[in-house]
């Protein structure tokens, strides 16, 4: 084998290279277009495919938590996305996370093995009050990803913004982060704390947490 082709063996992506020194720096990343509006049509029908599969579940907050203290939490319903049975959409889903993950594991040394995603749905006047996305006794999730499934022209009246607090020298500040479609969100799981703020139209999104062991 040629030493050019060893050379060649290892290609910088600028795209993943941006993500990664944008989480070096704010702890967080925000992508447009990761996925088309093609890609995102493809993604938003298979979420509603499901949906009339009646395959959503309210979403649940631990394990058997009143339903009114859940609802006073997050609105959403969620339905987990099995790799092993996705479908040609979400296969393409997963092949660009694959593809980033990685990346991420060659060049940072991250370790990601685990993976897990799910479609949300936020009906009208919905929202996801502040928290963190690790488990007081489980801190295997450490980047969050979201991926914004709303049709073309998503308003600010629309509302839905995800809102990172972040600390900077001490001050705490709001990044606010509309769900447009194709845009994606990465951030660090045991450090950002961040809201889903109270929508005014139904919005869509797959959310989900790569893992270490
Ligand atoms: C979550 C979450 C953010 C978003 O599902 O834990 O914070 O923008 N989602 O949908
Ligand atoms: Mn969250």
């Amino acid at each position: 084998m040629s030493h050019l082709f060893e050379a060649l063996d290892f290609c910088e992506n600028p795209l993943y290279e941006q993500i990664i020194s944008d989480i070096g720096k704010q702890q967080y990343s925000i992508v447009e277009n990761f996925f088309s509006l093609e890609e995102v049509d493809l993604l938003r029908q298979s979420l509603v495919i499901r949906q009339e599969e009646d395959a959503f579940k309210k979403a649940a907050i631990g394990n058997r938590v009143n339903e009114s203290i859940v609802k006073s939490i997050r609105g959403d319903h969620i339905f987990w996305i099995d790799e092993t049975i996705a479908n040609t959409s979400e296969l393409l889903f997963f092949n660009k996370v694959n593809d980033l993950i990685t990346y991420l594991n060659r060049t940072c040394f991250l370790g990601i093995l685990h993976k897990e995603f799910h479609y949300a749905v936020y009906p009208k006047s919905t929202f996801y009050k502040r928290h963190i996305d690790t488990f007081q006794n489980d801190d295997r999730r450490k980047l969050s990803f979201v991926c914004y499934l709303n049709e073309e022209g998503w308003l600010p009246e629309n509302g839905g913004e995800l809102v990172l607090y972040l600390n900077e020298n001490g001050q705490e500040t709001e990044k606010i982060i509309y769900p447009f479609p194709g845009r994606i969100v990465i951030f660090e799981s045991q450090i950002i704390e961040h809201e889903v703020r109270p929508v005014n139209a139904e919005r869509l999104s797959i959310t989900g947490w790569l893992k270490t062991r």
